[in-house]
């Protein structure tokens, strides 16, 4: 039997991870994250792709992707987050659920961070809780994906 797939995308400069602002970001470096994430998937029975780009355009297209293959759709957009109306609409013709996700808290930050292009587009946001936040979203896809959480948009 297929397993369900999910996919995780990083965006520009979460490859840095561990080395960038640590007091903010944390020490995991990404791929720490993603092993754990790939660990994770794992004990649950889920297929994990997990891609980071540092583009624009790459990041659309691995939205684009997503749409076509995956049972869900995990989000980190870095500072396209607060830029890109192309990020707005690649997510919103992804019709799979969909979750955003921050490292830190952007409405805890400068102003220029309180503004996304993603939320209303999405149906959660995970953010402030560090690397464990990419585990809450995988248990936040799992539900929606296993009809145990029904997302605001479903
Ligand atoms: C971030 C928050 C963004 O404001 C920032 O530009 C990032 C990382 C986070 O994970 O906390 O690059 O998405």
């Amino acid at each position: 039997m297929t397993k369900t797939l999910f996919h995780i995308l990083n965006g520009p400069n979460l490859n840095l991870l561990g080395q960038r602002e640590p007091e903010i970001y944390g020490h995991h470096s990404l791929d720490a994250i993603e092993a754990s994430c790939q660990k994770w998937a794992e004990n649950h029975d889920i297929a994990l792709l997990a891609r980071q780009t540092n583009s624009e355009g790459t990041l659309v297209d691995y939205i684009q992707n997503a749409a076509e293959d995956a049972s869900a759709l995990i989000i980190n957009p870095g500072a396209y987050t607060h830029t890109s109306i192309a990020l707005h609409d690649a997510l919103a013709a992804c019709k799979i659920p969909k979750i955003e996700l921050h490292l830190s808290n952007p409405h805890a930050r400068e102003p220029f961070r309180h503004r996304s292009f993603a939320s209303s587009v999405v149906d959660g946001i995970i953010c402030g809780f560090g690397a464990h936040g990419y585990i809450l979203a995988l248990e936040a896809a799992f539900g929606l994906t296993h009809g145990q959480t029904s997302g605001q948009k479903s």
